[in-house]
């Protein structure tokens, strides 16, 4: 990895197998950006516990499996750090200096925090960890001093909150050790749930990037199509059909324009669009398969991955802590 490659950070929170949802808004992203950037993408396992303090046995066994869906969706460990938030202990360290310096009010009034509290109702966030997540996303970001972080739109009010962060402590120690991260927008999810919502596990609409084609042929065959489109001989209109967006990104554009026209003129059927997605389907998930079931079969490279990628980061970490202890006077 050459040192003149602009630096990026970015974690997800190990909640569970990822799917196609996950694929297309942010891993497709993040596999492009391997190629260009010095990227260091963790697990965010510490964030994890903000939510699920209360039952936080789950959380070890999705690290590793996030891991896998990582690698199985294209990322490569001599291409990017991929390492486990909880490993770089100075992440804590520097949450903790950082946190002294934050005022309570810019928590408060985070549109995340307000929503959030007032939506997961079933557990209680009323915790001092809650209102300092952005706190301790902040710390993420700016211990590896990145030039950009790429997020979804969701986490703009966080990157927002990471900048004045930065920009006070900067103020506090008369200097500008900390830059300002940038925001590398992805783009909007580009494909729905099955049934049309935004995908998701607990919908019930999602597709597994680990899924074998016995479930995923069956998924794709119940799936919702134009609804006003009842017979094969009523034209159809792909705008506004569940299964078009799967098209367009897994289809040749050849086809998607076969079907395009073919669906709005009545000489392609909806079931035959769906035994022609199955196709596609497979075709996108067997590269995915085989990397999963690479790394699946050796337990060995997966711990090396994850070893070796929290060594380079607790390396990058030190550098940047000893640096932060002694702005603070913390260096004795
Ligand atoms: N908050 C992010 C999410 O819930 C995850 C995250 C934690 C993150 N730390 C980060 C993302 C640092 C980017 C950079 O999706």
């Amino acid at each position: 990895m050459s040192n003149t490659r602009k630096r990026i950070v970015s974690g997800m929170r190990p909640t569970g197998p990822l799917h196609l949802g996950h694929y297309f808004g942010v891993l497709v992203n993040w596999v492009k950006l391997q190629e260009d950037y010095d990227c260091f993408f963790f697990v965010a396992d510490w964030h994890a516990l903000t939510s699920e303090y209360a039952d936080s046995s789950r959380i070890k066994g999705f690290v590793p499996g996030l891991v896998v869906d990582w690698v199985a969706a294209g990322l490569d460990e001599s291409k990017c750090v991929i390492y486990q938030q909880s490993a770089v202990k100075e992440i804590a360290e520097l949450h903790l200096l950082l946190s002294m310096i934050t005022p309570l009010g810019w928590l408060e009034r985070c549109p995340t925090y307000k929503e959030q509290k007032q939506q997961l109702v079933q557990k209680d966030l009323n915790t001092y960890g809650f209102l300092g997540y952005p706190v301790l996303m902040s710390s993420d970001i700016l211990m590896y001093r990145p030039e950009a972080v790429p997020v979804g739109q969701d986490q703009l009010p966080h990157l927002e909150l990471c900048r004045e962060i930065a920009r006070r402590f900067n103020f506090i120690t008369g200097g500008d050790y900390l830059p300002e991260p940038k925001d590398l927008l992805t783009p909007d999810a580009k494909l729905p749930g099955l049934d049309g919502r935004k995908m998701s596990k607990s919908y019930g609409n999602s597709i597994g990037l680990g899924e074998s084609m016995e479930t995923v042929a069956p998924k794709v065959m119940g799936m919702l199509t134009d609804e006003n489109r009842k017979r094969k001989s009523d034209p159809g209109d792909p705008e506004i059909c569940n299964l078009y967006p799967y098209h367009k990104l897994m289809t040749d554009a050849e086809t998607c324009a076969m079907i395009e026209k073919g669906c709005r003129d009545t000489s392609w059927g909806c079931v035959d669009c769906k035994k022609r997605l199955v196709q596609s389907m497979e075709a996108f998930l067997t590269p995915l398969h085989e990397r999963r079931a690479a790394i699946e079969n050796d337990p060995e490279r997966l711990r090396a991955i994850i070893e070796s990628g929290n060594a380079k980061a607790r390396e990058a970490a030190r550098e940047t802590i000893s640096k932060v202890r002694e702005l603070l006077h913390f260096d004795f």
